[in-house]
């Protein structure tokens, strides 16, 4: 699989005018190693079980060695591994179902958002069930308090409610819930509402009702005593010591996966290879110490403080999104962090691009590019009616228009002095998407030990929630 590896050039930030030298990365060396030793050993104490400095609270590690860890168990105990259970689970919902309703809210909804954009076909819901090799189609929900959009879904699943005693599959649905608290509001208010519509739909006192309910949450806390009081015999676990944002590869992110049809081994197989890259490459060699080592001289030398991912094509928009909660969540702390920006090109070109030319130079572009596409190029084709003027390019195909896009925009900011690095994917298996979310999720903890803030827990985000919940209260 070497020939599908993800890798990184920096060359187009590594400049002299930039204020950077190619010999600076190799400077700082030293450092970015000691920082991988301290991420290796930040790993090794959290599965050790400690002891665990003060300063490192919380330290939730967790989620570097569990690829290598849920591989390693579904080789050993191959039908009671949880590989195989979630895949049990993925494929008996695919033969009872035609939609699976997926709640959560960030950590526990972006990665299979992700996934989902990243791998399916990009019309995946839309698709005749045949088309989608059976596998249900996916509705994510529980990730707002958008009145007018629940509504929208309960006319979507209008077809089917009332209809999970139908013998007809296509009209039946299922909830996946997602809470590793278990008492998110966003997501704890949609599973109420919906549950409700689900046991309407199955009719009063059907025991199907606990089987259309999978629930991936803490070993306790009020969604696990509630699935517990429906009767669910099938409740995944977030482990403990992984965040809602580093918890894409356990079963937040993989029962999804499974469900759409993804190959999950492949996607640990992709973030166990990431995780032996990591571990053993040297500076100039690794992408995880190369990408957080520009990232880092770029905002500290030149002030490039906004992170922008610039992703070509349409399928890795979620991606970027699920990167940016990452970085903010995980790095923006203490009155510091990164603000990473994703944009899609060539989409955005005709939106941002303006800024990106010509606006402040904080800046720095880590453009993301695809190898092969999954299906045949398509040819733009000589007309008879060329008043388009296309017929110039009438051999040209759409990959080689999105190549002269993505070169043309990168000479420009060149021309006018704006850095530029490549994070190049050959393909969008599962094993490469495992490669890049374990890849930026080792540079987030690298880059948090590196500049002295803790990327694990994010206080910040408890404060709306006590006010809003202080208002609804009425205090
Ligand atoms: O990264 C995080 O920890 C957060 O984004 C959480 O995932 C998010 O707040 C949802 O939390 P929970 O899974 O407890 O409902």
């Amino acid at each position: 699989m070497s020939s599908d590896l993800i890798s990184y050039d920096p060359s187009g930030a590594v400049l002299p005018e930039y204020g950077l030298e190619p010999d600076d990365l190799a400077q700082l060396a030293p450092q970015l190693e000691s920082c991988r030793a301290e991420v290796l050993e930040d790993a090794r104490l959290w599965a050790a079980g400690g002891p665990v400095s003060d300063a490192k609270v919380p330290l939730d590690a967790g989620f570097h060695q569990l690829p290598d860890r849920l591989l390693r168990e579904h080789q050993r105990h191959g039908a009671d591994s949880e590989i195989a259970r979630l895949q049990a689970t993925a494929d008996r919902l695919a033969g009872e179902v035609d939609r699976a309703v997926v709640l959560g809210i960030g950590g526990s909804y972006m990665g299979a958002r992700a996934l989902m954009e990243a791998c399916c076909h990009p019309y995946h819901n839309e698709l005749p069930r045949a088309a989608r090799a059976h596998r249900p189609r996916i509705t994510f929900e529980g990730n707002n308090l958008d009145n007018d959009f629940l509504q929208g879904l309960f006319d979507l699943l209008e077809g089917s409610a009332g209809e999970n005693v139908a013998s007809d599959v296509g009209q039946r649905w299922a909830i996946v819930v997602i809470s590793k608290s278990g008492g998110t509001l966003e997501t704890a208010t949609a599973f109420r509402i919906l549950l409700e519509r689900l046991r309407g739909s199955c009719g009063a006192g059907d025991p199907r009702l606990a089987d259309l309910v999978v629930p991936v949450t803490g070993t306790s806390g009020k969604l696990f005593d509630l699935a517990s009081a429906l009767g669910c015999e099938e409740i995944y676990q977030v482990p403990d010591g992984v965040g809602g944002r580093y918890s894409v590869l356990s079963a937040v992110g993989l029962l999804p996966a499974a469900i759409m049809g993804l190959d999950i081994i492949q996607l640990l197989e992709g973030a166990a290879a990431m995780n032996e890259h990591f571990r053993t490459a040297a500076v100039g060699e690794n992408v995880v110490l190369d990408y957080t080592g520009i990232c880092h001289l770029m905002e500290t030398r030149r002030g490039c403080d906004v992170r922008l991912l610039s992703t070509w094509g349409k399928q890795l928009e979620a991606v970027g999104l699920w990167y940016d909660q990452l970085l903010s969540e995980s790095l923006g702390k203490q009155e510091r962090g990164a603000m990473p920006l994703t944009v899609v090109n060539t989409r955005d070109l005709h939106s941002r691009g303006q800024q990106h030319q010509e606006g402040k130079r904080d800046k720095l572009v880590t453009n993301i590019t695809v190898g092969s596409n999954r299906r045949d190029p398509v040819v733009v084709g000589h007309s008879a009616m060329d008043q388009d003027g296309l017929n110039q390019f009438a051999d040209k195909r759409l990959p080689d228009i999105l190549d002269a896009a993505t070169r043309g925009t990168n000479q420009a900011y060149h021309d006018d002095g704006r850095p530029t690095t490549t994070l190049h994917l050959p393909n969008l298996s599962e094993y490469v998407l495992g490669q890049v979310l374990q890849m930026l999720m080792l540079a987030t903890v690298l880059e948090g030990r590196l500049i002295g803030i803790n990327p694990y827990g994010q206080p910040g985000v408890e404060a709306y929630k006590k006010n809003m919940n202080a208002i609804l209260r009425g205090q």
